[in-house]
């Protein structure tokens, strides 16, 4: 009896794993080559002098920056240029135009007779032709999106050989977009009855605190007729697998291939940024009563609102955005997706209170969005930079009209179930706003994000607001974004029919970590000797603001809905305001630098947008040889009403945040001079004259009591490499990451600001050096060479776990100083 129960359970066991779908994702085992050469899809090609590649990969991240990567002779319009110059690092100055094959053989031991299979793109920077076994199965021009193929004809279930092309062309963009298969790449195989790739769409019609209605719709595909057998089981579960609720569905005649099912949750757990729970709709297709497919939906129930005049609301209550814009790339691994990294960056931001982010200007790669899901992140989740007006010579433009609809198609059916996406953004500063086709063309797509999903709103990034008030491109959306122009929201406002703005792209600020210049004043476009910009956060673009001219609009006025600074991260290429300055080729815009360390504007924004945790940072740092008896002003970033700042145990006053510094107070040019803004957010002495010792302030509440309190000192000679890592237990999966910051310090352990010691970085057992970074935007140095030099006394390095457990000794050497060595764990 029991061997029967065995046979029995090992033949359902095996029928259950022949109809269960695989999804495979191809990451070991390519090859990759540089050499155009067609001959490539074939099978008996001879790759063995190619490179041996795992993807995610970026073909150009590995350098070397070179003045002519991509060199642009171009007006920059949107900055208010109108002569063409030289901008060499303006797409990062790394090798990425061109053209790369990639070759993968594999088995797909899965594809048996009467299977179906799909190839899924997360995204392929960028023209990807796709060929399987010799054939071309499909051609996806926009790097930026996810695409699939239906490969069934040509999939065989051993000896297979994939091979795709990607070429990027010269100016086609205005930041580094990376190149090659910098996403993952999946084989789906299916029975031949299916829901397809991307083949739900789960909403929540109703959602109250008592109960709320979830409504299902899956897509199913079969051969023939077999729909009047078809039934979908479909069970809701909550995060500890506990099953909430289910339903059976059975499709009928006028269905087609649809399946709707509907469900009440009750008392349901909504998500949020603070709680960010997620619900799994587990379906299974059956055809007279066999299991031909499982698919799981994941999904979370939130309802956002915006009330014109009043503001938004999630869940019933009033929220604004305190998002970021984020260029896709995660610095010194540039555009190859790694989960471990995006999740540094995203809880880096968490950590300063963002609760929103901007993709900008592209479609994520999916590994952002759950992240988002699962962290608590809201998401305005971008598509394009152009549409047919060109920015950039090759740029979007060159697609637009033949693939603008299939590529919204593709984003909005691959993230409309994420509860972190709360809005879909159609274009950035595009163009065409200012014409009267454009607006026509905002309505073309707005419609078919409604088409497609019903239920998000839709908005995009106007910098020509006259212009775009004037042809109805502003109108015409859900919801009005502004990139800048805080100086015209007022009359935007009152003018448009939404009553209701957004900075959708705010205060380009530049600085350079751990960097100041004096004197300090506010400066538009200031191109410094150093080619750094200033870390007392005065500088901005001229089509720009500070970060204070946001604060006062969102703060004062309940029609502002919020913002997306740019940018949480600095990233590669677009050096403003160095675009003609070589070696420049990265950003000075980011509250964080390129290796993820923070500037001072972090504890600006963490002050304001978290004003319940305490901060309370001082600037600039306190070793200025030299300076002597010269005025050296001094910021404090805190959460605390007022502080006294003491040189030496001298005080130099009590300063409280100027709270009569209203928008409307602080409405003109004067007041931008005197940083009359700036006083009711930061405490600023400015008349400070510098002497070596300890600065220290003390912070008072409201009340004025002192409640907390912060030193910083002058540091002495360099003595000592001090190491901290983000985590010291990584996974041995052989793409986790641990982020090492490197510091030289004094004998007491103050951080040398001017160290700039170049450091050896070996790393022995169970992982691997992967990269290094020190958020210099001059620096010329390879991230994946194991030597990097200190930036303003600090680099992050990275380690990458392998696939066996086991201790990683982390060492990190400087002449002169010595060693110091970090361990980490890989489970
Ligand atoms: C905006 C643009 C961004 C970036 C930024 C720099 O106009 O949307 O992509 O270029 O300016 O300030």
């Amino acid at each position: 009896m029991k061997r029967l129960l065995l046979a029995i359970t090992i033949i359902l066991l095996m029928a259950c794993s022949i109809h269960a779908r695989t999804k495979t994702t191809l990451t070991k085992g390519w090859k990759f080559s540089r050499t155009d050469n067609i001959e490539a899809i074939k099978q008996d090609f001879d790759d063995a002098h190619w490179q041996s590649v795992s993807v995610p990969h970026d073909w150009a991240i590995y350098g070397p920056f070179d003045i002519n990567n991509d060199p642009q002779f171009v007006a920059i319009e949107q900055d208010g240029e109108t002569h063409a110059s030289l901008k060499p690092g303006r797409t990062g100055a790394l090798p990425f135009v061109g053209v790369g094959w990639y070759r993968l053989k594999f088995d797909a031991k899965d594809f048996v007779a009467g299977k179906k299979a799909n190839i899924l793109f997360d995204g392929a920077m960028s023209n990807a032709k796709v060929y399987l076994n010799g054939k071309e199965i499909g051609y996806w021009p926009y790097g930026y999106n996810s695409f699939h193929f239906d490969i069934t004809p040509y999939l065989k279930e051993k000896d297979n050989l994939l091979a795709v092309r990607l070429e990027n062309y010269p100016e086609s963009s205005r930041w580094y977009p990376g190149a090659g298969l910098y996403r993952n790449v999946h084989l789906i195989v299916t029975d031949e009855v299916h829901i397809p790739v991307w083949g739900t769409y789960l909403t929540t019609p109703v959602v109250e605190k008592e109960y709320a209605k979830v409504k299902l719709f899956t897509s199913v595909e079969y051969p023939g007729k077999a729909y009047s057998r078809l039934v979908l089981k479909t069970v809701i579960k909550d995060m500890s697998g506990k099953i909430v609720t289910e339903n059976n569905a059975q499709l009928t005649k006028t269905d087609l291939n649809t399946f709707e099912q509907n469900f009440t949750i009750k008392s349901p757990s909504l998500w949020t940024p603070d709680t960010p729970v997620l619900y799994w709709a587990e379906s299974e297709i059956y055809v007279d009563g066999v299991l031909k497919d499982t698919y799981a939906t994941r999904f979370g129930i939130r309802k956002l609102e915006i009330i014109p005049n009043k503001g938004m609301l999630l869940n019933g209550e009033f929220l604004k955005f305190k998002g970021v814009c984020l260029h896709h790339d995660l610095g010194p691994l540039g555009a190859a997706v790694n989960t471990s990294a995006i999740r540094r960056q995203l809880l880096i931001m968490k950590e300063m209170g963002v609760n929103a982010v901007r993709t900008s200007h592209n479609m994520p790669a999916p590994e952002l969005i759950e992240l988002c899901d699962e962290l608590g992140l809201m998401v305005m989740v971008e598509t394009f930079d152009e549409w047919q007006t060109p920015k950039m010579k090759n740029g979007y433009n060159i697609y637009f009209n033949e693939w603008a609809e299939r590529d919204l198609i593709n984003v909005l059916h691959h993230f409309r179930n994420n509860p972190s996406v709360v809005m879909w953004c159609i274009g950035n500063e595009v163009p065409d706003q200012a014409n009267y086709e454009g607006a026509k063309i905002a309505r073309w797509l707005q419609d078919i994000c409604h088409r497609e999903d019903p239920t998000r709103l839709v908005t995009m990034g106007i910098d020509q607001v006259q212009n775009a008030i004037k042809t109805h491109s502003a109108s015409i959306l859900d919801v009005v974004g502004f990139n800048y122009r805080t100086h015209l929201y007022k009359k935007a406002y009152e003018e448009l029919p939404q009553q209701i703005l957004m900075g959708s792209e705010t205060a380009s600020t530049f600085s350079s970590r751990g960097t100041y210049h004096f004197p300090v004043e506010r400066t538009i476009n200031r191109v410094r000797e150093d080619n750094q910009s200033s870390g007392y956060d005065l500088d901005c673009g001229s089509w720009s603001n500070l970060p204070e001219d946001d604060f006062v609009l969102h703060d004062d006025y309940d029609w502002c809905i919020g913002e997306f600074v740019w940018t949480g991260f600095d990233y590669l290429g677009e050096p403003t305001p160095y675009h003609e300055v070589w070696p420049n080729h990265s950003s000075l815009f980011g509250i964080v630098d390129l290796a993820g360390l923070p500037k001072d504007r972090y504890y600006l924004y963490r002050s304001h947008w978290r004003p319940t945790e305490e901060t309370l940072h001082i600037l600039p740092h306190w070793t200025w040889p030299g300076r002597e008896g010269k005025v050296t002003p001094v910021f404090v970033y805190t959460n605390h009403p007022a502080a006294e700042l003491f040189i030496n145990g001298k005080s130099q006053g009590r300063i409280s945040k100027d709270l009569s510094m209203t928008e409307k107070e602080t409405d003109n040019e004067q007041a931008a001079r005197k940083l009359k803004r700036q006083k009711r957010y930061r405490l600023m002495w400015m008349d400070v004259k510098y002497e070596p010792g300890a600065i220290k302030v003390i912070a008072y509440d409201k009340d004025g009591n002192a409640v907390s309190e912060k030193e910083v000192h002058t540091a002495g000679r360099p003595h000592k490499i001090e190491l901290s890592a983000d985590k010291t237990v990584i996974d041995a999966n052989g793409q986790d990451l641990a982020f090492i910051t490197v510091k030289v310090v004094d004998k007491d352990g103050n951080l040398c600001p001017e160290a700039s010691h170049s450091v050896l970085f070996e790393v022995s057992g169970a992982g691997t050096f992967r990269a290094a970074s020190n958020g210099d935007p001059t620096n010329l140095e390879q991230f994946h060479l194991p030597r990097m030099s200190l930036f303003k006394g600090q680099l992050v390095a990275i380690v990458q776990s392998d696939e066996d457990t086991g201790n990683i000794v982390f060492e990190a050497s400087v002449k002169g100083i010595g060693k110091a060595k970090l361990e980490l764990n890989s489970k």
